[in-house]
C-alpha cells in the first residue's frame, strides 16, 4: 500500500510528537526530514562544501551528536536555503514517501514540494510564544534569545524563494497554541483514520 502522510509547520509546533504517534498508530515508516538537514549543516560548520555534504549524507550522520540543539537548528535553516542542497535530498525523501507499507514525513515542504500527492496533509503550527516556550523547556537556555531564534529561523524558510515553508493548498491545519499533545495526536490519527477509510 502506498499512503503518504506529509505534516508540516514551523519550528516546535509539534510535528515530530505528531509523527512518531501516527507512525506508530498505522504501522507506517517515519522519516523526520528535519534532521537531514541538520545534519548537512553540521558538515558545514565543520568544514565541508554544502552540496557535497548533502549529497554524500549516511544513515549515521544522522544519529551524529548535537542534531537536536539550537545551533543546529540555525546552521540547518541557512543551509535549507540553498536549492542545491534541497535537490541533492528530494530523491531519497520522494522515494521514503512512496515507500510500500505507508509513511509519514515531517519538514517544512512536503505536501508542497517533496510529495504533492500525499494521501493527507497537515500544517502543524502554533503560535511563536508557545512554541518557543516548547522548545526552552526541552532544551533550557535564554528564555529571551529562545524566541528570537524561533522568530529568525520562522522568517528564514518561509521567506526563502526555494521551497518556502508555507500550508499546502488542501492542507488541514491544527493550530497546538492551545492541544494536549494527546489532543493534537488525536485530531492528526482521526484525519489519517477518515482518509484511509475513504479509500
Ligand atoms: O525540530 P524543528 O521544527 O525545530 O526543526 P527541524 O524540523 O529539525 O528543521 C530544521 C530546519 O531544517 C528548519 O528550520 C528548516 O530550515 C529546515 N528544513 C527544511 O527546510 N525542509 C524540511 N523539509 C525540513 C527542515
Amino acid at each position: 500500500m502506498i499512503f503518504t502522510v506529509a505534516i508540516d509547520g514551523p519550528a516546535a509546533a509539534g510535528k515530530g510528537t505528531i509523527s512518531r504517534a501516527v507512525a506508530a498508530r498505522f504501522g507506517f515508516a517515519h522519516l523526520d526530514t528535519g534532521l537531514l538537514y541538520r545534519a548537512v549543516g553540521a558538515k558545514v560548520a565543520a568544514g565541508a562544501e554544502p552540496e557535497a555534504a548533502a549529497r554524500a549524507l549516511l544513515p549515521v550522520d544522522l544519529q551524529a551528536e548535537g542534531l537536536r540543539s539550537l545551533e543546529a537548528g540555525q546552521a540547518a535553516s541557512r543551509v535549507a536555503a540553498l536549492p542545491a542542497v534541497r535537490a541533492a535530498l528530494v530523491d531519497f525523501q520522494r522515494r521514503f514517501a512512496r515507500r510500500d507499507g505507508g509513511a509519514v514525513l515531517d519538514g517544512r515542504d512536503i505536501g508542497t514540494v517533496i510529495c504533492p500527492e500525499a494521501e493527507v496533509k497537515l500544517y502543524v503550527t502554533a503560535s511563536a510564544e508557545v512554541r518557543a516556550h516548547r522548545r526552552w523547556m526541552e532544551l533550557g537556555g535564554d528564555a529571551a534569545q529562545v524566541l528570537a531564534e524561533v522568530r529568525e529561523r520562522d522568517a528564514r524558510d518561509m521567506g526563502r524563494a526555494d521551497a518556502p515553508l508555507r500550508p499546502a493548498e488542501e492542507a488541514m491545519v491544527i493550530d497546538t497554541s492551545d492541544l494536549s499533545i494527546d489532543d493534537a495526536v488525536a485530531r492528526a490519527v482521526a484525519l489519517v483514520a477518515a482518509r484511509l477509510e475513504s479509500r
